[in-house]
């Protein structure tokens, strides 16, 4: 199985879904890492439930950007992660380090890239009037919330939702995406090839591009 780490930065239901999903010896990945750069972060209580390695790596302990992901780079190789997914970590990575992660590193974002970059997704999806909003993983690239789609979740916009109802909607989409993204990545079924992600045949229609 494809050793993974899974950065986040606070609540971690998204971790939660990627080790419910992990327990299954089938699936194509495991969990080999968790790593917070907020020691206070709620998600951490779920790898230490699982029996997985946690640790944190605090931002304001160190002096620069390359010093924090040196201390990330050097917890990532000696528990030989070959794939890190990022869950609601927020903290930006530096060109290098996502240079060195390129196409080995994913990210779940809270709308349907290209729309609706950055924070907020959903209030902005309100506020534009969209019908169908979502949820997007891709492979990161130094550009904020951009990089190959893999896969992607489309929900309804209802009438009478508030950003707090839509969220919670999109974040039940998001707990199905990330597993099928991660294991797609990890059978190696989804590849990159120029800036798209190709998918071979026989994945499961995830709904994005064929
Ligand atoms: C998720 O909705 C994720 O898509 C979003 O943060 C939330 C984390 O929740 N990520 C971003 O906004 C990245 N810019 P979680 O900690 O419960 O998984």
């Amino acid at each position: 199985r494809v050793r993974t780490a899974v950065l986040i930065s606070g609540r971690g239901s998204n971790l939660s879904a990627l080790l419910a999903a992990a327990r299954d010896p089938a699936y194509p990945a495991e969990v080999a890492l968790v790593l917070s750069n907020r020691p206070e972060a709620a998600g951490l209580r779920f790898a230490a439930a699982a029996g997985v390695p946690a640790i944190v790596i605090d931002h304001r302990r160190y002096p620069t950007k390359a010093d924090f992901e040196a201390d990330i780079q050097a917890a990532l190789d000696s528990a030989k992660v070959e794939i890190v997914c990022l869950a609601g970590f927020m903290r930006l990575l530096s060109d290098s380090f996502v240079a060195r992660w390129r196409d080995r590193m994913i990210n779940i974002h809270p709308s349907l890239l290209p729309a609706f970059r950055g924070l907020d997704t959903h209030q902005r999806a309100l506020e534009a009037g969209v019908r169908i909003h979502g949820a997007t993983v891709h492979f990161v690239r130094p550009e904020v919330d951009s990089g190959p789609i893999i896969a992607q979740v489309a929900v309804p916009v209802l009438s009478g939702d508030d950003a707090e109802t839509l969220a919670a909607r999109v974040l039940a989409a998001e707990h199905r995406l990330y597993p099928q993204a991660l294991a797609l990545v990890a059978r190696k079924v989804a590849r990159v090839v120029g800036e798209r992600v190709l998918v071979d045949a026989e994945a499961p229609d995830l709904g994005g591009r064929s």
